[in-house]
């Protein structure tokens, strides 16, 4: 039995699959940079909750790396260039809040372009994946507009998992 054409990915797709798995990875050491950074306790468990879903997005994407025996860049160097990022990006809460409001609606759409190239298997896991960036963008909203409960969609993500 031969393997359908739909579930024989692409090397665009599995280059894309590992990029976006090491930046999770990066993206929770990211978060977690800035959240010592932050001087108010509000703003460190906002970007706190924001390196938890980071994580929690990498762990819902790591299976689709081994099942494609990809070997994703060290911890160490990840977590090194996490924090670089975040140095570079060290502003103030309004700074922050628009820049990344500026941003994560275009890697919602990149997290959907990886769903379109992917096999129909792999989509549970990815659409887990792109959720993430969905809760952030509308935790973004929410904190942009000065509603209580912003981080309400982040926590709702964090409950989301899959076997
Ligand atoms: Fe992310």
């Amino acid at each position: 039995m031969t393997k359908s054409a739909s579930s024989a990915p692409t090397q665009a797709y599995i280059d894309t699959l590992l990029l976006y798995y090491e930046e999770e990875v990066e993206g929770e050491t990211y978060f977690k940079a800035l959240a010592d950074f932050a001087e108010q306790p509000d703003h460190s468990d906002k970007l706190n909750l924001l390196a938890k879903v980071e994580n929690h997005a990498a762990n819902i994407t790591l299976p689709l790396t081994r099942k494609y025996n990809l070997t994703p860049k060290g911890d160490a160097l990840l977590f090194q260039s996490g924090q670089e990022m975040a140095r570079r990006d060290n502003k103030t809460w309004a700074d922050l809040l628009s820049e990344m409001a500026r941003l994560f609606p275009g890697y919602v759409d990149d997290f959907l372009r990886l769903e379109a190239m992917a096999p129909p298997e792999d989509l549970p896991r990815l659409k887990l994946l792109t959720a993430h960036e969905v809760a952030a963008v509308e935790f973004l909203d929410l904190e942009l507009s000065g509603a209580q409960g912003s981080v309400a969609p982040l926590n709702a993500y964090l409950e989301e998992d899959i076997t």
